[in-house]
């Protein structure tokens, strides 16, 4: 069974537009446990568009969730990490500007950063994971870096998928790089606009290990709630 790892990001994102305490990250994430999410995901990004300190720190205390923190690699957020050690790290680009993440790190760009960053990640017995495309020379250069899993963006084929375009090629590049990160022993995971459709397509490939998914969930629970919604993915996970 494919792991769903929860990404409530954006129930920040409800709560920050009144700048007020409702509805509260940390309360999502004891309920997406109690309706099956194997794993909660949050993303502190250097401009705490949604997700604050406070509810890393509120949401780490609880040692109930797993908890899978998505950075940017800078020194600002590594001291982040090692003060609240969440058990799972996966590094990210981040862009000022973007809405959402974009694309996957330009590994070739910051290696020797990239390599000292997991490195230390690793040592603190963090499972550590980099957001990448889905490309073989990124793979290995993932694998060379030290990282104990890859996370394939999945934003380009959730869009064909959505739009009813052929993503015919695009499904073939994840089922490449998924064989060779296999090959290479890295766990994979998959993350990044995905819904419903997106999720049985791509749960149909051998190998993916983990799934993580939230604006989707975030937003398809106000039609049908967090449990059904929840639910729904754990039955297509399957
Ligand atoms: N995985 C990673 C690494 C991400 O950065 C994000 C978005 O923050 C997601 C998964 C979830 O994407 P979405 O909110 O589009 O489901």
């Amino acid at each position: 069974m494919i792991r769903l790892g929860v990404n409530i990001d954006h129930v920040a994102t409800l709560r920050n537009a009144r700048k007020e305490t409702h509805p509260n990250p940390l309360q999502a994430a004891n309920l997406a446990i109690k309706y099956g999410a194997n794993s909660i995901t949050i993303h502190l990004r250097e401009d705490r568009r949604h997700i604050n300190d406070k509810d890393l720190i509120n949401i780490s205390r609880n040692k109930k969730i797993p908890l899978n923190l998505e950075i940017a690699c800078t020194n600002e957020m590594l001291k982040i990490a090692l003060k609240y050690k969440p058990n799972f790290i996966c590094i990210v680009p981040e862009k000022r500007k973007e809405i959402t993440t974009e694309g996957g790190l330009n590994l070739n760009k910051n290696k020797q950063k990239l390599k000292n960053y997991l490195n230390i990640l690793n040592k603190n017995k963090i499972r550590t994971s980099l957001f990448i495309n889905s490309n073989l020379s990124d793979i290995k250069i993932a694998k060379s870096l030290g990282t104990k899993c890859i996370e394939i963006h999945t934003g380009k084929i959730s869009n064909k998928i959505k739009k009813g375009i052929n993503y015919g090629s695009e499904l073939i590049k994840i089922k490449k790089s998924i064989k060779l990160a296999k090959l290479l022993d890295l766990e994979v995971h998959a993350g990044h606009g995905m819904d419903f459709k997106t999720a049985k397509i791509l749960s149909k490939l051998d190998n993916i290990d983990e799934f993580n998914i939230g604006h989707f969930i975030v937003g398809e629970s106000i039609f049908w709630g967090f449990k059904n919604t929840i639910t729904k993915f754990k039955n297509i996970l399957k």
